[in-house]
């Protein structure tokens, strides 16, 4: 891998350029497609699936014959219908079934499938089935898989010297127990896939995924045939959020299953109702934790438990734990600790990926840390935190051995605080809170070290496609796709870079495995890291035989061509991109190249957990102000000022909306959206009258936002750049502490909803 050209200063269409979501006019005019606007292809039939009712139980074969007696259906489809595996685990470590066979896992499960002419007629014939269950009693809790040891694989532990008798000779020590909650990914648009049949066993599947090659290889595990028969294509989707990594691989290939069943193309589009019972969440942590420090409030010693619902099946469990335990320190430094992630098998739904991945779950450890220890030693939290971010005093190491920047997360830490007048308004708080009855007002940071790359070391590489047409209209394809977060844009801004020709010269292709095959899913923020180095190397690829030709025809060296302004040059020499794209044309030279690339610099040991699995980190702080109603727990968030790490940002505008929006997501998370299951484990929350998540009126009423200036991006990414898509997630954790603040410091479990404030005002005495 070469080095990265040095950043050029920001143009209207190249790196930096603060332009719109590539398909943001038509996302407010309607224009844009998504999968359910694709016209139907004739003969198009509907799908509808049949999910349990009982949460845990012995099935007895299912009776198609009811569903089947529906007028308009046209097949119902069991596991017996399936010719290929019934067999739709994205690790390929477990079996996970596409239809329950023998045995009901959750509520919600899928049963079969039905096909219809219509919908209303997939789903009648859904409703009419009668499922034989026998219950069995299901495990609805951690606590309850942790009493009878039921985990979905084996721990993941890292661990540092000595923790034990570090913890036992501790001047001061504190133990904890604290949860967060799920959280439904709400994409407006829901799980949807339409199948359609090619001759010869060909199958097209226009499916809303974060990841297409995934879809390709389960839908071919189902159909039980090559992976060159399945072409998976993607232009857009209604949001992801980590909730079209793995379950839309199994819709996809259930509408595959359908349309190789009935010859016909078949569409299946969940209702909300169906994809919250169906589709996993983020998974809900409890964690058990005892801590010892000195009288100064320095961490001595950790050992700690994250015990996460993975729901029935591992599904991306691995994952998760593998980023919650990695991030259990977040931006903090303890010299000895244990920290143990496990996975427990409940009777839930398969959670799964959602934006932090683990990570947003891991950092809380540290902050319920900082609480207790402020409590114990009488000192401000943001004075603990200070004294024990990574790189002080006790090293800048994570307990897996790689480096932190220590100096960055204090340099971040300390822009925030200072733009947000803190100290100031710290006093002001106070002096209010004195005075008044019934209002309290809570102050709360928070500072971030978020690792930058795939867990599985394998899956960081990305592909790219680029065509240069004789006109000097470049075609754009990678393997990434598009939920909403910028990235064809950025891409495109890399390409437009590489050739020096305005961003509209660059079309902007759908995702398609027949394009760019074998890759990564756009997950991990990794997407504009990974594919944008990709392009950037087949972009550069054609223009070195394009310079080629230029010198040549010029008689001058190779080095002094420039590609700038849409015009290529040297010397007094200029002509049109497009007229030496016809140039080359008539010389027979390739004006089409791929491009490939893989993460350098990172390995990792799954068995000692020790590695250097992160290209990097981002940093980011965040401080918040709520105010608190002591006699309902009701609260708003007044204000937030943010500070993130961007590196240098390829498109300031993109970066800024990705801060906002997983901002504000992160705060539903931790306060208002709440999935409540019943007591046999059927889930309660099935849509927005039930499942509250935020909204213009969460939104911060101040909101100050600042991209990190200077950002030393030390790491040789794209364009000097930084992932923005995850790691300002984590940053409303701050609104956590706040509410923590103003409710004296209590246990808070989370989501903070008004009733849990109240309660925890109520403990702590308020
Ligand atoms: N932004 C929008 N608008 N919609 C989404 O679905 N998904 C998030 C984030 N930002 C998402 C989003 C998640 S979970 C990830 S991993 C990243 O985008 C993926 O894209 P990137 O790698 O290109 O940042
Ligand atoms: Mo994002 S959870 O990695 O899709």
């Amino acid at each position: 891998m070469t080095d990265a050209p040095p950043p050029p200063a920001a143009t209207r269409t190249g790196m930096g350029a603060a332009l719109r979501q590539d398909s943001a006019l038509q996302h407010a005019t309607g224009a844009a497609r998504f999968t359910d606007d694709l016209p139907e292809p004739p003969g198009t039939l509907h799908a509808a699936l049949a999910l349990s009712p009982v949460a845990h139980g012995r099935l007895a074969p299912l009776d198609l014959a009811p569903a089947r007696a529906v007028p308009g259906v046209v097949a119902v489809l069991g596991p017996a219908e399936v010719p290929g595996r019934n067999d739709i685990s994205p690790s390929g470590k477990a079996l996970e079934k596409l239809f329950a066979e023998g045995l009901v896992e959750h509520w919600g499960q899928p049963l079969a499938l039905v096909v219809a002419a219509t919908r209303d007629a997939a789903l009648a014939g859904a409703a009419a089935l009668r499922p034989e269950i026998a219950p069995l009693p299901p495990i609805l809790s951690i606590e309850a898989a942790l009493e009878t040891g039921a985990l979905l694989m084996p721990p993941q532990v890292i661990e540092r010297g000595g923790w034990q008798a570090a913890l036992e000779a501790a001047p001061l020590q504190l133990a904890g127990e604290f949860r967060c909650g799920g959280q439904e990914h709400f994409y407006l648009e829901g799980q949807i896939t339409l199948a359609v049949p090619g001759e010869d066993g060909d199958i097209t599947l226009h499916a809303s995924t974060q990841h297409p090659t995934e879809v390709q290889h389960i839908a071919s595990r189902v159909l039980g045939c090559d992976y060159n028969r399945v072409t998976v294509q993607c232009r857009r989707m209604g949001g992801g959020f980590g909730g079209k990594e793995s379950n839309a691989s199994w819709i996809a290939a259930a509408a595959a299953l359908a349309a190789r069943a009935t010859g016909r193309p078949v569409k299946l589009r969940l209702s909300r109702k169906a994809d919250m019972a169906a589709t996993g969440k983020r998974h809900p942590f409890l964690f058990r934790w005892r801590a010892g420090c000195d009288a100064e409030g320095r961490l001595l010693a950790l050992d700690a438990t994250l015990a996460a619902d993975g729901g029935h099946s591992l599904d991306l469990s691995a994952g998760v734990i593998f980023r919650a335990v990695t991030h259990a320190l977040n931006a903090y430094d303890v010299p000895a600790l244990r920290v143990t992630g496990l996975a427990c098998k409940t009777n839930t739904v398969s959670n799964t990926a959602f934006r932090g991945f683990g990570g947003p779950q891991g950092a809380l450890l540290m902050e319920d840390v900082l609480f207790s220890m402020a409590r114990a030693t009488g000192r401000p939290v943001d004075e603990l935190r200070e004294r024990n971010f990574a790189g002080g005093p006790n090293g800048a190491e994570t307990p897996y051995g790689q480096k932190l920047e220590g100096e960055l997360i204090r340099r971040v830490w300390a822009e925030a605080r200072q733009g947000a007048d803190w100290e100031r308004r710290r006093a002001a708080a106070e002096a209010f809170n004195a005075a008044h009855p019934t209002l309290r007002r809570g102050l709360g940071g928070f500072a971030l070290a978020f690792g930058i790359s795939f867990g599985i070391m394998a899956m960081n590489q990305a592909g790219a496609l680029v065509h240069v047409y004789t006109d000097g209209s470049i075609r754009l394809n990678h393997g990434g796709t598009e939920m909403g977060q910028g990235l064809f844009i950025k891409i495109a801004q890399v390409v437009a870079e590489v050739f020096g020709v305005e961003v509209e010269r660059i079309r902007i292709t759908a995702t398609s495995t027949a394009e760019v095959p074998n890759t990564a899913p756009t997950a991990a923020s990794t997407g504009s890291d990974l594919n944008g180095w990709a392009a950037h190397q087949a972009a550069g690829a054609i223009r070195a035989r394009m310079a080629g030709i230029a010198a040549t025809a010029w008689g001058v060296p190779e080095e002094e061509v420039i590609f700038a302004d849409g015009h290529v040059s040297a010397g007094n020499h200029r002509m049109r991109f497009g007229e030496l794209a016809q140039l080359c044309w008539a010389q027979r030279v390739s004006l089409s190249a791929t491009g490939f690339y893989r993460t350098p610099d990172i390995h990792w040991d799954p068995v000692a957990m020790r590695g250097h699995p992160f290209f990097y980190f981002s940093y980011g702080a965040a401080l918040a102000e709520v105010l608190v109603d002591t006699l309902t727990g009701e609260y708003r968030v007044l204000r937030a000022d943010l500070v993130q790490d961007c590196g240098r940002s390829l498109n300031p505008a993109i970066d800024r909306g990705q801060i906002e929006g997983a901002f504000l997501q992160g705060q539903g998370w931790l306060t208002c959206e709440e999935l409540w299951w019943d007591a046999d484990g059927r889930l309660r929350t099935l849509g927005p009258s039930t499942y509250k998540i935020p909204g213009s009126r969460e939104m911060p009423a101040e909101f100050n936002l600042r991209l990190l200036a200077d950002a030393p991006a030390r790491a040789n990414t794209i364009f000097r750049s930084k992932a923005v898509g995850e790691p300002p997630l984590l940053l409303a954790t701050c609104v956590w502490n706040a509410l923590r603040d103003a409710v004296g410091g209590a246990r808070l479990d989370l989501p903070a909803t008004p009733e849990r404030v109240l309660a925890a005002l109520r403990a702590g005495g308020a």
